[in-house]
């Protein structure tokens, strides 16, 4: 079969995975290719168990992997064939040299620049798909145009807003699709390009296109702004403990006022995931560069409350056990970052086991799905640290259960069996606010949650 147009993306992950399985549906006039330089994360694309969990996409990939969506390791190949490239490595945070702690690192980019130079026979659109810092398009163009080819290609930014868990319908259906590009006669002809794609499925009237620079900095903004939204709540969720107020009443009668509005007002640990914290971390290091300290220092609150509140959570358990733990177990339910997903980067659980850890407690793990990747993250302490997929085991023997992960199943447990299992007193601290704390008591547990007294 014959597709009108070639597209290209590069780095099969969280994002670049779901994207494509994505546009390779809604899109059957287009041949879809995914490389990564990984070949176990391909070849795991390639086979009945995907290299992440998300609801509703092993259908969608199940449906359309042969047809025109092809997962490969054969990149210059692939470049050399494409006329569209999509670019979504990864983009963590540096952790050496300057700007280390902060600024991105993107020498993935900047490799997968190089990569499609050398590939490439003449000019492609290149399409910033991963999370850059503002004015990236700038060093690719540099990269890309600088040949000596004659090849010119158009750098177009398109971040994507999907959250993990939900990522299936965030893409079907999304609040918008963000295309940033040069405003000459080339620039705009790529993004129409890219709009064209996402026509096939997304109203047009969603589908926003801004300046390249507006485009990579909308991306970093608004990850600081729903960030800041779970900061400020939970910043909020330490006055009620001390003054008797509801954090989740207040967070409804703030929601409803309209220019406020209801959603990311869930007091909780803390956020986790792979991009809120680096992301403000990367607007912090930029607002640094540009000489800017007090628009640095506003952000960087954002992450230091939320480190703080997972780290005060883990003190109020350790106040209620005595203030020793040492050797006693302790069950941690949810190690993924948020529920409906495998995912634990930058998980609040991560930090709980290892604050348990140095209390010398038993920490005992239970996830639905993260139970792998818990055990790569925690591959240095693995004879200090159990791992259960039975909640129940886990709760069996222990002092205290940390509630860490919103996985509803949580709520619909068998709760007078576990505290017939766990040692008595037996503590819940329900780091999410899904369970019912009236009922947990009446059953005989000591109770906390996050912003009650
Ligand atoms: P990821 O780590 O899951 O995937 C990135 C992939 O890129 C990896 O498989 C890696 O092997 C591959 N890669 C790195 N260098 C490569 C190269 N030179 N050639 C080929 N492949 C290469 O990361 P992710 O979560 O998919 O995030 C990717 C980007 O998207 C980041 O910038 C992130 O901030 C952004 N983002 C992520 C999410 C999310 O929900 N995870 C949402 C929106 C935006
Ligand atoms: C977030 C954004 O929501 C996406 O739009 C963005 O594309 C993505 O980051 C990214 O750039 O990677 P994600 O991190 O997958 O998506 O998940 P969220 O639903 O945003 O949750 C982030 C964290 O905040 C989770 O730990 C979650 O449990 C926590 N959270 C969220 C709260 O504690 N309270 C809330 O009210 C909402």
């Amino acid at each position: 079969m014959s597709f009108e147009k070639k597209i290209l993306c590069i780095g099969a992950g969280y994002v670049g995975g779901p994207t494509m399985a994505m546009i390779a549906k809604k899109c059957p006039q287009y041949q879809i290719k995914v490389v990564d330089i990984n070949p176990a994360r391909i070849d795991a694309w390639n086979s009945n168990e995907l290299p992440i969990y998300e609801p509703g996409l092993k259908e969608i990939v199940e449906n359309v992997r042969g047809k025109n969506l092809f997962f490969g390791t054969d990149i210059d190949e692939s470049i050399k064939e494409a006329d569209i490239i999509f670019v979504s490595v990864n983009t963590p945070t540096k952790t050496f040299g300057f700007g280390a702690g902060k600024a991105s690192d993107l020498q993935y980019i900047e490799k997968t620049a190089r990569n499609i130079l050398a590939a490439s026979d003449r000019g492609k659109i290149v399409v910033e798909k991963s999370t850059l810092p503002v004015r990236t398009a700038e060093s690719m163009e540099r990269i890309l145009n600088g040949n000596d080819k004659g090849m010119r290609f158009q750098i177009v930014s398109n971040p994507e807003f999907l959250a993990e868990g939900t990522a299936i319908s965030d893409l079907e259906n999304p609040d918008r699709v963000l295309i940033g590009g040069h405003p000459s006669e080339e620039g705009l002809a790529a993004v129409e390009e890219i709009t064209k794609i996402y026509a096939n499925w997304v109203p047009r009237e969603k589908i926003i296109t801004t300046n390249l620079w507006s485009s990579e900095l909308s991306k970093l903004t608004a990850n600081a702004f729903l960030a800041q939204r779970v900061s400020s709540i939970n910043s909020i969720s330490a006055l009620c403990e001390k003054t008797g107020a509801n954090v989740d009443e207040i967070a409804n009668a703030i929601g409803k006022d309209s220019r406020i509005g209801s959603k990311f007002l869930k007091a909780s640990i803390g956020f986790g995931g792979s991009c809120f914290k680096k992301d403000i971390l990367n607007l912090v290091y930029l607002c640094e560069h540009y000489n800017l300290p007090e628009v640095a220092d506003y952000w960087e609150n954002v992450v230091k409350i939320n480190e703080w509140q997972t780290t005060r959570s883990v003190k109020r358990v350790l106040r209620s056990l005595f203030n020793t733990i040492t050797g006693k177990k302790i069950a941690v339910f949810g190690f993924a970052f948020k529920a409906d997903t495998n995912d634990t980067r930058e998980s609040p659980a991560h930090l709980v086991v290892r604050e348990l850890l140095d209390e010398r407690a038993i920490p005992v793990i239970t996830d639905y799905k993260a139970l792998p990747d818990a055990k790569r993250d925690l591959s240095d302490v693995l004879d200090k640290v159990q791992f259960t997929e039975d909640p129940y085991e886990a709760a069996k023997d222990a002092h205290a259960i940390l509630l860490c992960t919103e996985w509803k199943q949580f709520a619909a447990l068998d709760w007078q069996k576990i505290y017939d299992l766990m040692s008595k007193p037996a503590l819940v601290f329900d780091g999410r606010n899904i369970l019912d704390g009236e009922k947990l008591k009446k059953l005989g547990f000591e109770f906390m949650s996050i912003g009650k007294a």
